[in-house]
């Protein structure tokens, strides 16, 4: 088992990263949050491979157990879902002290995170993620909220957990195309910070893609620490957290002109290629170095390119990203592999010769 560190300033706590979840209750005991009422948010999918299991190892040393179940999906990350939430945490009699549990991918981490900090003003819970992208991005960093009107994650909170315990053999039981989803927001790390973890990737692929144990772990661990680096200094995003979504402005315009038919990690590994276009027409990266991303990706099944999309369409919608300040893109380029800044001056060509690049068809 391995042990990192978030330190926000205002709240410390711990990541565990095992493959197995023994350790769970003496981390409850550790963090002061067992002999309490306990209720396991999760959804429709991950409820029954794992909730009774956490159940029965927790109720040594916590009171009455509860499993609040929700349909899995994004559909479900709307205000209607938190407020079943809320009804159920009366029925159950859950107080300030009771701590709330999300167990699942991003979807439950980011509601089950915005009731805990909303309910009685806010309560304790633990991140519990089962998908590599919870476990490498979403479920470190306190970010949580729901999406509103078909804007993404557009009604939240900052809202730290008490802890986070990740057990890399529950993507065992992943789909790949999710697995794949989350390698794209780790190989991300190692863009915006570490070239010996983007090189990891590269040296050990083949591990990684069929989920050898120590590779998985190594990654998980590899992404949390920098995720963990980057949130300490910066935890409300006022500056280094921006370089945390590289590959993002292009992604989450071709995510919302998708309908959301991509997953949001394949909408980033086609943005991360724009992106890391542009730096290399900027000189900070190399030829190479976009060829290498493009082959990584593409080996780990991630789309490289978008059809049937009109650059003037992705454009436009890259102004209707919530982070477009004032009318203006930020666009977080490479200054060097392994090096991120955001960039407030790229030209409308700039950006519009990237997203050409990365479009056929
Ligand atoms: N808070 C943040 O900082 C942050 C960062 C990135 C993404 N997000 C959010 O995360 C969400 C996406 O997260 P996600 O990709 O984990 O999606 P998700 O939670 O919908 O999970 C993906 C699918 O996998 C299933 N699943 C989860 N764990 C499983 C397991 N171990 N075995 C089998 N099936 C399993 C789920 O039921 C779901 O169908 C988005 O809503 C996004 O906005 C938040
Ligand atoms: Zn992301």
């Amino acid at each position: 088992m391995k042990i990192l560190s978030v330190d926000t300033g205002t709240k410390q706590y711990p990541i565990y990263i095992d493959s197995c979840f023994d350790a769970l209750p003496p981390a409850f005991e550790k963090a002061g949050i067992s002999d309490r009422k306990v209720c396991i948010v999760t959804d429709s999918n991950v409820s029954p491979l794992y909730a009774q299991g956490i159940k029965e190892l927790l109720k040594n040393v916590c009171k009455d157990i509860s499993i609040c179940v929700f349909p899995a999906g994004e559909n479900s990350k709307n205000l209607e879902t938190i407020s079943g939430f809320y009804k159920f945490f009366i029925d159950e009699h859950l107080d300030r002290k009771s701590v709330l549990i999300a167990l699942g991918g991003g979807v439950v981490g980011d509601m089950c995170g915005f009731a805990a900090a909303t309910y009685m003003r806010g309560i304790p819970f633990v991140q519990i993620p089962t998908t590599l992208l919870s476990q490498v991005d979403s479920s470190v960093g306190g970010k949580t909220g729901v999406d509103f009107m078909g804007n993404k994650n557009m009604i939240g909170a900052f809202y730290q957990p008490e802890l986070v315990f990740i057990n890399t053999d529950t993507l065992n039981t992943l789909p790949y195309r999710e697995v794949a989803a989350g390698l794209a927001e780790s190989v991300k790390h190692g863009y915006i910070q570490d070239v010996d973890y983007l090189r990891f990737f590269s040296e050990n692929k083949e591990a990684v893609k069929k989920l050898d144990p120590e590779a998985i772990a190594q990654v998980v661990y590899g992404s949390c620490k920098i995720k963990a680096n980057v949130v300490s200094q910066d935890e409300k995003e006022t500056g280094l957290r921006e370089i945390l979504n590289f590959g993002h402005t292009f992604g989450h315009a071709i995510e919302s002109l998708s309908g959301f038919d991509m997953l949001h990690g394949e909408c980033v590994a086609v943005g991360m290629i724009a992106a890391l276009y542009l730096s290399m027409k900027r000189g900070a990266v190399s030829q190479d170095d976009v060829a290498d991303a493009k082959e990584l990706m593409a080996y780990f099944g991630l789309p490289i390119f978008v059809e049937n999309f009109r650059a003037d369409d992705i454009y436009a919608q890259m102004f209707r990203d919530k982070k477009a300040k004032n009318g203006v893109i930020n666009i977080t380029a490479l200054k060097a592999m392994g090096s991120a800044y955001t960039e407030k001056n790229c030209s409308e060509k700039e950006i519009k010769d990237a997203i050409n690049y990365i479009i056929r068809g």
